[in-house]
């Protein structure tokens, strides 16, 4: 009998939680840096990160201690007032996103997502509220988002959903132009889709995705939730490209954990918006906007871009050495490892065995998502796991 369960912690067998995930196999205790430990003091290295939450690893200090000081001044008011983090990180994301823009705070992805799907309609008005999403995208679980997000499968067990989406093929400018027509208000595009299996977009592509919405006067709105905050090795994925989208939504990395997001646009776009038409109690309160405070000068004093940039160029070069995988893509610490005949639930089984965590995208794509403050030696580790875990599930 372990500590933790002669001090009466519940048992993984009588899981109080909704089944909407798989029973748990492992329970959590504490982190630090890129590791975890379970209850029974195991260690694992996680290249997972939360699914790309915590970009700064576990614990961060400067986070935990934004966090305890804050607590200690002022957890809530309300947005009816005023509070000092909340505009200093709104001006700080302004900033890293080019200036001349607002901020709308919300608690997750999918509800950065849910103002950006708001603003598109209050913009476009009546009759012309439609927006374009990928196939293979993920847009996140409300109504709303999970009509967004492209794959039809996810949408069947929760018909009728909200009308006024449309999916188009990715990486295809010629279907985008074809779903285009009057009724149309916006894009909504990641960068690289995260969830779909790491698939990054082109260049062309979303170069000729803003020259479209431009000549159509349509919003080009970008899902940085997973790829915003120094992950692909820029600020935000988009910045590949070399294009200023209308509106940026983003979340995970925000606060490392804690949980904010938010919904950038530029204020023209912004303006459409009047006291009353959207609302959130919670949204980019002192708690979460000390946290992405600490979390955004800690990222801009590292270089995380620049981190995420040399780490993912040593991730993905191990990679490919591996036996068994056929190609690497994604940029920055966002990768999507291709096998050539190995299931890849298998592998990710045989490496949580091995004390390495990484999760499956596709039944033949591993995707690995470390802290951008991972250290060479934990790459070495980790590549070390994953091909043993290869070697030992050859098909
Ligand atoms: C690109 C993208 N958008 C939206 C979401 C939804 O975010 P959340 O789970 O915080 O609602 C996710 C989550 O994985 C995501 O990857």
């Amino acid at each position: 009998m372990t500590h933790d369960q002669a001090m009466g912690a519940p048992a993984l067998d009588r899981c109080p939680l909704m089944p909407t995930y798989p029973p748990p196999q492992i329970m959590f205790v504490r982190g630090e840096g890129t590791w975890l430990w379970d209850r029974e003091g195991t260690r694992y290295l996680d290249f997972l990160s939360g699914l790309a939450v915590t970009g700064l690893g576990h614990a961060h200090p400067a986070v935990a201690d934004a966090l305890a000081e804050q607590a200690r001044t002022l957890l809530h008011v309300s947005n009816l007032y005023g509070t000092e983090p909340g505009w200093e990180v709104a001006r700080t994301l302004d900033r890293l996103l080019g200036g001349g823009g607002q901020v709308f705070f919300a608690n997750s992805g999918a509800e950065a997502n849910e103002c950006a799907l708001k603003l598109a309609r209050r913009f476009g008005g009546r009759g012309r509220h439609v927006v374009v999403s990928a196939f293979g995208s993920f847009h996140g679980r409300t109504l709303a988002t999970l009509h967004a997000t492209g794959q039809p499968a996810k949408h069947e067990a929760f018909q009728p959903l909200p009308e006024g989406f449309r999916h188009v093929a990715w990486n295809d400018l010629a279907a985008l132009e074809a779903a285009i027509d009057p009724s149309v208000a916006a894009v909504l595009l990641e960068p690289v889709q995260g969830e779909g299996g790491v698939n990054p977009a082109t260049t062309e592509y979303f170069q000729g995705v803003r020259r479209l919405c431009d000549e159509r006067g349509v919003l080009f709105m970008v899902d940085e939730v997973q790829t915003g905050l120094g992950r692909t090795g820029r600020w935000f994925g988009h910045q590949h490209f070399d294009v200023v989208p209308d509106v940026v939504t983003m979340a995970k990395a925000l606060g490392n954990g804690v949980p904010i997001g938010a919904c950038w646009a530029k204020a023209e776009v912004a303006g459409v918006f009047e006291p009353g038409d959207h609302a959130t109690t919670f949204g980019g309160q002192p708690l979460a906007a000390a946290a992405a405070r600490a979390v955004l000068a800690v990222m801009e004093a590292e270089d995380v871009p620049a981190r995420a940039t040399a780490a993912g160029a040593r991730l993905s070069e191990g990679l490919r050495a591996i036996p068994g995988v056929s190609s690497v893509r994604g940029p920055g610490l966002l990768i999507g490892a291709e096998l050539h005949h190995h299931h890849a639930p298998t592998v990710v089984a045989a490496a949580l065995d091995d004390g390495l965590i990484v999760n499956a995208v596709r039944p033949t794509t591993i995707r690995l998502a470390p802290q951008l403050l991972v250290s060479d030696e934990e790459i070495d580790e980790a590549l070390a796991i994953l091909a043993r875990a290869m070697k030992a599930t050859a098909p």
